[in-house]
């Protein structure tokens, strides 16, 4: 166990799949298949730390403009990744959730997706929400068109439509804001990744690419947390 407070809600930006690739001079789905193992990691290592909400970006909406081919590498590796982890999943007390626009998924990988929220939605331990086909920006337009609809039939008031609101109609509605975000690889940046839902949250950027990531370097992410003061804009009590 970890001394100190532990972040109930850790994201993670797993990037750098590529590179770990190119290093070994391997074609960059080689790199997503070793990333692979390291979702089983950072799930693993959530739940022995006592995270409860893990959210992993899996797939962005950009990500649809890389070559075909390792599109349907990745699209392959996610309907493994499912065959493969369902049952592990639920032995853990793990709930998949996928957040995103499915609609752009194929047949396949909808059912997939379907399949592991159905046969996972027992679990209590730990909320694992894969962001596949997901981008923050679509993310929160969707939330406006879905406010503008319920106005529109007249469910809903003008002067009802707050940061609440908003907040409610996020894929993340059920869990609340990160407290923790990991991005691996060096990258400073957000990404297109939870823009509205990072207001507050403490920022971890390791050198470690994405398929080396392991518990330990989980754990490192954490022990730094602990040693941040939050203040969500105040100043500290003294
Ligand atoms: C970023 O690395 C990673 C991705 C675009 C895909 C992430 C996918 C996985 C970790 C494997 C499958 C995941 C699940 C949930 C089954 P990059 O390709 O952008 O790396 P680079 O920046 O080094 O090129």
């Amino acid at each position: 166990m970890l001394p100190g407070p532990i972040p109930r809600h850790v994201a993670i930006i797993m990037d750098g799949n590529g590179r770990w690739a190119n290093e070994r001079r391997l074609p960059r789905p080689f790199g997503h298949r070793a990333g692979m193992k390291a979702v089983r990691e950072a799930v693993e290592g959530a739940i022995d730390a006592g995270v409860e909400v893990l959210t992993l970006f899996a797939f962005s909406e950009e990500n649809w403009n890389r070559p075909a081919l390792e599109i349907s590498a990745l699209m392959d590796l996610l309907e493994e990744y499912i065959a493969r982890e369902v049952a592990e999943l639920r032995d853990q007390g793990v709930r998949v959730h996928v957040l995103g626009d499915r609609s752009r998924l194929t047949a396949g990988g909808r059912a997939a997706v379907e399949r592991v929220e159905r046969e996972t939605a027992a679990g209590e331990k730990l909320s694992l929400n894969l962001c596949i086909s997901y981008s923050s920006r679509g993310e929160i337009a969707r939330a406006a068109r879905l406010l503008a609809e319920e106005v529109l039939k007249g469910t809903k008031k003008l002067e009802d439509i707050d940061e609440e609101a908003i907040r409610s109609k996020l894929y993340t509605a059920p869990w609340g804001d990160p407290d923790l975000l990991i991005r691996t690889s060096g990258e400073q940046r957000l990404s297109n990744f939870l823009l509205w839902q990072l207001a507050y949250t403490e920022l971890y950027v390791t050198p470690v690419l994405w398929p080396d990531f392991n518990r330990r370097t989980l754990r490192d992410a954490i022990l730094d947390y602990q040693r941040r003061e939050r203040r969500f804009g105040k100043v500290t009590a003294s």
